[in-house]
């Protein structure tokens, strides 16, 4: 059996923070806050661990459905947390990146998304990639609103269209493709996250609740992660007997 070594990309849909508070008949705010605090340690283990790039679905575009209350809430979460962290976040060498449309959310959200990327840009250490108002179907819409864009100038064409060609207007261009995908809170579908760019990806889902989601339930997943055989549509004795 090849095992695999550590993944380079994580991406993370933390689920389970409404459900955490109501287990504790707490306000779901609390849950989200909660959900901050496993974040921290999150990203501190993949810093510690040597992850390249963890990307973190923070709110869908798909979450303004949500009441009134508990988006601004989340909101006010959103730029409370980035303006705290940030500083830190710097200090452990993480480079900031937003993905997801951000033209929806409020002027002083953005400004710090800004900055925190402007601040953060020449760090190595681990590149934290937050989606937030992120929608796969967004991501593929817009990148080919840019490929269709630069057709019409006569810049590109139509056989010049190729999944690499994709994968450079997506929101994630220029990140390796996530190696590990995992979900918390027990659901078990992607909702609307990286979907062009999950094609291969290793999948985990876990009942462990966001805010419950610590260094140990994240080595799980790794471990996990690194016991299977990764094929990409070859055969398994293909990848027994690939010469090193
Ligand atoms: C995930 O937790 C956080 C966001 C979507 C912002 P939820 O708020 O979806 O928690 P559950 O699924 O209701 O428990
Ligand atoms: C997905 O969680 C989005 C985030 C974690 C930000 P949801 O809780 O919104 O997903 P669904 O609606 O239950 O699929
Ligand atoms: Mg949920």
């Amino acid at each position: 059996m090849v095992e695999n070594g550590t993944p380079k990309h994580i991406a993370i849909i933390m689920d389970g923070n409404g459900r955490w508070a109501q287990k504790r008949l707490l306000p779901r705010a609390l849950g989200h806050q909660a959900g901050v605090k496993a974040v921290r340690k999150i990203v501190e283990h993949c810093v510690k661990n040597g992850i390249e790039v963890l990307t973190l679905f923070a709110f869908s575009s798909e979450n303004w459905r949500r009441p009134k209350e508990e988006v601004s809430l989340l909101m006010a979460l959103f730029i409370k947390t980035l303006q705290k962290e940030i500083d830190t976040l710097d200090k452990n060498g993480v480079r900031m990146r937003f993905i997801g449309d951000r033209t929806a959310f409020p002027e002083l959200l953005r400004e710090t998304m800004v900055a925190g990327e402007a601040q953060t840009k020449n760090n190595t250490a681990l590149t934290l990639v937050i989606a937030a108002n992120y929608g796969g179907h967004w991501d593929m819409c817009q990148a080919f609103q840019s490929v269709i864009e630069k057709m019409a100038a006569g810049e590109l064409n139509k056989q010049a269209i190729t999944p690499q060609l994709i994968d450079e207007h997506l929101s994630t261009a220029g990140l390796p493709e996530p190696d590990l995908f995992i979900r918390t809170g027990g659901e078990q579908r992607v909702s609307n996250f990286l979907l062009w760019q999950l094609a291969y990806t290793e999948l985990y889902f876990t009942t462990t609740l966001w805010p419950d989601f610590d260094q140990i339930s994240l080595n799980d997943a790794i471990n996990s992660f690194k016991s299977r055989q990764r094929r990409f549509g070859h055969t398994g004795e293909q990848i027994t007997n690939k010469p090193d």
